[in-house]
């Protein structure tokens, strides 16, 4: 499944590869948060190489999905053992109301249509389904951060750093990232028109949200 809306670098995979277990050693990325029933039926959009997915699993979920538009890390969840379809964040290519809830994790951020990313999230949900989500935010470390990756030599005193530059990079050079940070209120806006907020954390680089699909009008 190929769309307009993915726009990645054939080399992405590989240096997002190297750089996760960082992100996820460091960040507070685990699912666990969303508190999701055991049992329901999950949707990880997005899913990269299925970690989120393996920690799900490792706490007793079984109803679980990748959808990946990146062959690289689609193959790698794959080999992890979760059933993983090709598909984008805007085309699924899943049935209408075939899922309890959708994970999203840094991956709006990846896409430039907001509105289209949502409708298809909540084409996918069952009604009152829950939508988990985690994005970067505009937090003052967050732009430190980016200052030291980009405006500094730390990338090549510092593999971590290093290895942020080589991902980053190519965020910053598709032009969705920046977009990103700076269309939060478009963005949220655009959520909360179809979907209620359960709660909205904001941390130190990062939001994470949890979302109840509103019912048609
Ligand atoms: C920063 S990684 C996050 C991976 C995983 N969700 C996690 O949190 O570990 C971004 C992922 O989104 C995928 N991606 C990029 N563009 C996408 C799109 N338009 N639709 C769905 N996934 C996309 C990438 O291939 C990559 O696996």
């Amino acid at each position: 499944m190929r769309d307009s809306e993915f726009v990645q670098d054939a080399t992405y995979a590989d240096h997002f590869g190297a750089y996760k277990s960082i992100l996820n050693r460091v960040l507070d990325h685990d699912p666990a948060m969303f508190e999701l029933p055991v049992g329901i039926r999950i949707v990880d959009i997005g899913c990269g190489y299925g970690d989120l997915l393996k920690l799900l699993r490792s706490r007793g979920h079984t109803n679980l999905m990748g959808v990946e538009p990146d062959l690289t890390c689609l193959e790698g969840a794959r080999k992890e053992g979760f059933e993983v379809r090709e598909g984008t964040l805007t085309a699924t290519g899943l049935p209408d109301a075939c899922t309890d809830a959708v994970i999203v994790s840094m991956v709006f951020h990846h896409v430039d249509d907001y509105d289209a990313a949502i409708r298809e999230v909540a084409r996918v949900l069952k009604p009152g389904g829950l939508l988990c989500v985690m994005e970067p935010a505009p937090t003052v470390l967050r732009t430190l951060m980016d200052f030291l990756t980009f405006k500094t030599p730390l990338p090549r005193i510092s593999k971590s750093v290093g290895q942020r530059y080589a991902v980053m990079k190519l965020e910053i050079e598709t032009g969705l990232y920046p977009k990103f940070l700076a269309e939060q209120k478009s963005f949220h806006a655009i959520l909360q028109g179809r979907f209620e907020k359960v709660w909205l954390r904001r941390a130190w680089f990062f939001q994470f949200g949890k979302y109840r699909l509103r019912s048609p009008v």
